[in-house]
């Protein structure tokens, strides 16, 4: 982290877990644990759960985010849910292009810039998600990878709407599976975006970007991936569903 330059930026990304009164039950626990935070705190929720979360949050520090949204404002997309949507709800935050939309979902760099795009014109922050694959690693290819995503992804974003972007660096090899990226990995490809966004709009830019890591950060490991100079934060899956682990992680990106 660095602090002087970039705020840094916890978010738990619950995925498809919690029905309404479970997320206000886990949003009460949390709550109290992260009061004092140094570091913006955030929990992504499924749609189901948005407005439960936004009641139970108001007054506090925990802001709440989605987990998508679509590209188009309303129309025939059955299941999708659009920006305009999220922000008549007043949702600050939404996560774009996670590694399971894309695997799963068939999310690819254009849709998910479409998305990115549609948020930001609605005045949402984005958590854009990038990451290599274990083959991609292995070919030695992460660097290219991710400079790729990048670049895609922020295709047509100006310089003012890139203050509400943040970066989520997520080796997708490293996602729920218990396997973290090395302290010194997750900075070299946090270094390696910080470069690209420098290249594509200017230093001063890239500086104040905020790069999450992602990718089974837990209590035990997060001080040392969040030690690293070009490490501003972190998004969490599985640990984000425990509040003790969750609130160790924020205590960890406060100090
Ligand atoms: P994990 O998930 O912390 O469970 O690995 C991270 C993520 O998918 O954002």
């Amino acid at each position: 982290m660095n602090k002087a330059l970039r705020k840094a930026v916890i978010a738990g990304n619950w995925k498809m877990n919690k029905t309404p009164a479970e997320a206000k039950e886990l949003l009460d626990a949390i709550k109290p644990l992260v009061k004092d935070a140094d570091c913006d705190v955030v929990a992504c929720v499924p749609f189901v759960d948005l407005s439960v979360a936004l009641e139970a949050t108001a007054g506090s520090n925990v802001k709440v985010g989605a987990e998508n949204c679509h590209w188009e404002p309303s129309g025939a997309y059955t299941g999708e849910i659009s920006a305009p949507m999220l922000a008549a709800m007043q949702v600050p935050y939404v996560i774009i292009g996670h590694s399971e939309r894309r695997t799963y979902f068939g999310e690819t760099d254009v849709t998910v810039n479409k998305r990115v795009k549609a948020a930001l014109a609605n005045g949402l922050t984005v958590i854009l998600c990038v990451g290599e694959y274990l083959e991609q690693r292995e070919q030695g290819v992460t660097g290219e990878v991710v400079a790729l995503q990048t670049k895609i992804d922020l295709q047509g974003v100006s310089a003012e709407e890139l203050k509400r972007v943040i970066i989520a660096y997520e080796p997708v090899w490293a996602i729920g599976t218990g396997k973290t990226a090395t302290a010194a990995q997750a900075n070299e490809v946090c270094a390696l975006i910080r470069a690209t966004i420098a290249d594509l709009y200017s230093k001063a830019d890239a500086d104040a970007l905020t790069i999450q890591y992602g990718g089974s950060m837990n209590a035990k490991n997060a001080e040392e991936l969040l030690d690293q100079p070009d490490v501003d934060g972190g998004l969490i899956g599985g640990a984000s569903l425990k509040p003790e682990d969750f609130a160790a992680i924020v205590k960890a990106a406060s100090r």
